[in-house]
């Protein structure tokens, strides 16, 4: 179904972000037939360029990110035609008349801060003297957003100076990942599992986001925010908050994001035993370490994280959650398992062994679910138990269309267009994250811990097998 006509303004235009993934996602929404009209998508950046050097820039982003989508010949074509730039300073007076001259007012409009944090507040206000304000623009704002509670709290005021918190779209792309909100179809679209979903018949839940990857090339940025700020304040958290939250009484903004929060205020604070960092070592002379990949042999910044999470609530006292994120491991694999508890009691004796089951939901690659169940072990002899996956991939379940899965950009980009915040982030939930963050951090910090070491291509640093073993369990096996 088509949007409404809209005008979209990415400040950054012609930075990094715009050109692998902004650009490349409204092209793909183009082709799909989603954006009509007269819409238009506008460019703004210091630099000077002609609207003819910016499409050429879109041109060669689409070339180089566009996932391989087909679209009829001629498509790039008119969906340049849509295109359009100005230069501007962020800072300064130049170039604001002339934006505010090409937005127009009856249409939606909204505007993608796709710039340093540093530079949201001035944004802000520029469109406010501007007239660019009103109460229908959209403002969408990225990731890093601050770097802990005091820096997120400023943006948030910054931002609520001239923009309604309805008006506020804060970007986390894991919300956009299909199989991420296919956790909320799975646990509410069925009457199966919400039952058994608690801490009486699930004994733990491991949440693992692996990387092949290192730092290299961000190592700047990176070794300014390490594991835990890149990756487990947003992303698994938000993984953390679809799992563990309460059934919202409808898909809407206010319900889902109310309950996501609720979650994040009862995560107990993580005792510094219950944490494990690490940083990478070099793999040959081609991959470096993670001491070299940032340029500083002395860095106590974390490659992985892993840690132990206890959310004091009715429903989940007593099971703890088991979170994990790195770069340079074993295999890209983001997954979720949940653990049940074993049957209060076994009728086959002893020698049938302990079983559990374990219902494996993989988010990327090859997104599917597999459940793990119980079943006898074929033969004459006695009552031997064998467990077995009952183990869909969602692209065979559902057919062609389901391997053509549409970026989280496309899908985020059309909500803002569409004016719908359930994939967005509220600057309360952003807060919450960091206020339970933050004394971690700032414990390692003031302690000078220093990071685990782990081999590059391993499972993480030995110590993280021990969060586990302690507490009589293993993580899951890091599959490619
Ligand atoms: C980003 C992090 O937000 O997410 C990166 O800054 C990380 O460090 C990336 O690599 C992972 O995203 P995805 O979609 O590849 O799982």
């Amino acid at each position: 179904i088509p949007v409404d006509e809209f005008d979209l303004v990415i400040f950054g235009g012609t930075g990094d972000l715009a050109r692998r993934k902004i650009l490349p996602a409204l092209f793909r929404r183009f082709c799909a037939g989603q954006m009509e009209g007269k819409s238009r998508i506008i460019g703004a950046a210091r630099s000077d360029h002609s609207t003819q050097e910016f499409r050429d820039f879109v041109t060669e982003s689409i070339r180089e990110f566009n996932g391989g989508t087909h679209c009829e010949d001629g498509t790039l074509e008119s969906f340049l035609t849509h295109i359009d730039y100005v230069q501007i300073d962020a800072l300064g007076t130049d170039g604001w008349a002339e934006l505010a001259e090409k937005v127009e007012e009856k249409r939606i409009r909204a505007f993608y801060f796709s710039v340093a944090p540093s530079l949201f507040g001035a944004l802000a206000e520029r469109l406010h003297e501007h007239g660019m304000a009103d109460s229908d623009t959209r403002i969408v704002v990225e990731k890093p957003f601050g770097r802990d509670l005091a820096s997120a709290k400023v943006l948030n005021a910054g931002l609520a100076q001239h923009f309604d918190e309805s008006q506020i779209y804060r970007i986390d792309h894991y919300l956009g990942k299909e199989t991420v909100q296919n956790l909320m179809a799975v646990r509410f679209g069925n009457m199966l599992f919400e039952p058994l979903w608690n801490s009486q018949y699930i004994d733990h839940i491991q949440i693992t986001v692996s990387e092949t990857v290192g730092v290299g090339g961000r190592g700047e940025y990176y070794d300014k925010s390490g594991a835990m700020r890149d990756m487990v304040q947003n992303h698994l958290m938000q993984l953390l908050c679809l799992i563990a939250m309460e059934p919202p009484a409808k898909f809407d903004p206010a319900a889902v994001r109310d309950e996501k929060l609720k979650v994040i205020r009862a995560l107990d604070p993580v005792p510094q035993d219950d944490l494990v960092r690490g940083q990478y070592l070099a793999d040959g002379p081609e991959k470096e370490s993670y001491l070299q990949d940032v340029g500083d042999t002395s860095s106590l910044t974390e490659s992985y994280i892993a840690m132990k999470v206890k959310i004091s609530n009715w429903r989940w006292a007593g099971t703890p959650f088991y979170m994990r994120t790195g770069k340079r491991l074993k295999a890209r694999t983001s997954e979720i398992a949940v653990v049940f508890k074993e049957t209060p009691h076994s009728i086959f004796g002893p020698e049938s062994g302990n079983h559990r089951n374990i219902l494996t939901i993989r988010l990327q690659p090859n997104e599917g679910m597999e459940l793990g169940v119980t079943i006898k072990e074929p033969g004459p002899g006695g009552m031997r138990l064998v467990d077995v996956p009952l183990d869909m991939t969602f692209a065979d379940a559902l057919g062609p269309d389901a391997e053509d899965v549409p970026d989280a950009y496309e899908r985020l980009i059309m909500d803002v267009i569409r004016g719908n915040q359930t994939l967005f982030m509220r600057g309360d939930e952003v807060e919450a994250a960091w206020a339970w963050a933050d004394p971690m951090i700032e414990g390692w910090e003031d302690r000078g811990d220093k990071p685990k070491t782990y081999e590059s291509g391993s499972t993480g640093p030995e110590e993280a097998l021990m969060l586990m073993h302690r507490d009589g369990r293993r993580w899951r096996e890091i599959r490619t």
